[in-house]
């Protein structure tokens, strides 16, 4: 029977009853449905999708469409997920207007079930109209790639008692700005800890610790295939670019030294019908 998507509520009973969420990044139509067929319980359509597919060296270059279009594969590989679609660079950063109708593209385009966005108390007034919009938005703080350029590169954050005196401060401004969830990236532990217990909305981690309401991870470093570099939180669980390196040169091997095709790969001709083709050749 196919798995019965989560709703809001769902995620958040999850939270009250201790359930960890487990969740994991993908882009296209199979990794979805491979992440379905895994009962991941939610997919995050990230923007990372311009490291991980595109080959862009951060996500600043990635687009509204883009986003869209990844999200809509993702959608029809994973119909019994809830996917959140993750609101590019300038996509609502320039105006509250324009971050509802990016938001909006979202749901009507793609068919997400939320969007996420990037940034603390300088972006509620964007996840409040969002949230007056009828949406699901979720924050995202901590280390956020879109603005890596202000802090610093692609750092942990909140590792003094200011710094994570601020990120405390983000995360209340936005459960106070109507996001339905807050994901924490690349902060301590504790930090994601305190967050998790002061909120009542859930609180997700990706490389910030064990405490918190769920773990999402990007699916190409779970998998192995991005090899730009590892972020110190990365847990690999296979080696697929490894893997695919070798099967690529194996077909190569076999092509070049007549092993593949075989007869097996070949479409055989209808019965008595190759002579008649010789015949007709002959004349
Ligand atoms: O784009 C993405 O995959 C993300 C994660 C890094 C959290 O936003």
């Amino acid at each position: 029977m196919a798995p019965k998507k989560h709703t809001r509520f769902d995620l958040q009973k999850m939270k009250e009853s201790k359930q960890t969420a487990v969740w994991i990044t993908a882009y296209d139509y199979w990794t979805a449905n491979f992440a379905e067929q895994a009962g991941m319980d939610m997919i995050l359509v990230g923007d990372s999708l311009g490291m991980c597919v595109y080959g862009y060296s951060g996500t600043v270059p990635v687009t509204m469409d883009q986003c869209i279009w990844h999200s809509e594969a993702v959608r029809r590989g994973a119909p019994n997920t809830f996917v959140i679609g993750d609101m590019p660079f300038l996509s609502y950063q320039v105006s509250v207007p324009e971050a509802v109708r990016n938001a909006g593209r979202f749901h009507k385009e793609a068919g997400v079930d939320a969007i996420k966005l990037e940034g603390g108390t300088r972006v509620c007034p964007q996840i409040r109209a969002i949230a007056d919009g009828g949406m699901l938005v979720m924050g995202h703080i901590g280390l956020t790639p879109q603005s890596s350029g202000q802090q610093g590169g692609f750092k942990a954050q909140g590792r003094t008692a200011a710094a994570a005196g601020e990120v405390i401060a983000d995360a209340r401004a936005i459960e106070e700005a109507g996001a339905y969830a807050l994901l924490v990236e690349a902060v301590p532990p504790e930090v994601c800890g305190i967050i998790r217990r002061k909120l009542t909305i859930p609180v997700y981690s990706i490389g910030a610790g064990w405490e918190a309401d769920g773990q999402l991870m990007i699916c190409s470093d779970v998998l192995g295939i991005f090899q730009a570099f590892t972020p110190k939180f990365v847990k690999k669980y296979e080696n697929l670019g490894q893997k695919t390196v070798e099967a690529f040169k194996q077909y190569a091997q076999d092509a070049r030294s007549g092993a593949f095709p075989q007869e097996e790969h070949a479409y055989k001709m209808v019965e008595g019908e190759l002579h008649k083709l010789e015949k007709s050749l002959e004349q």
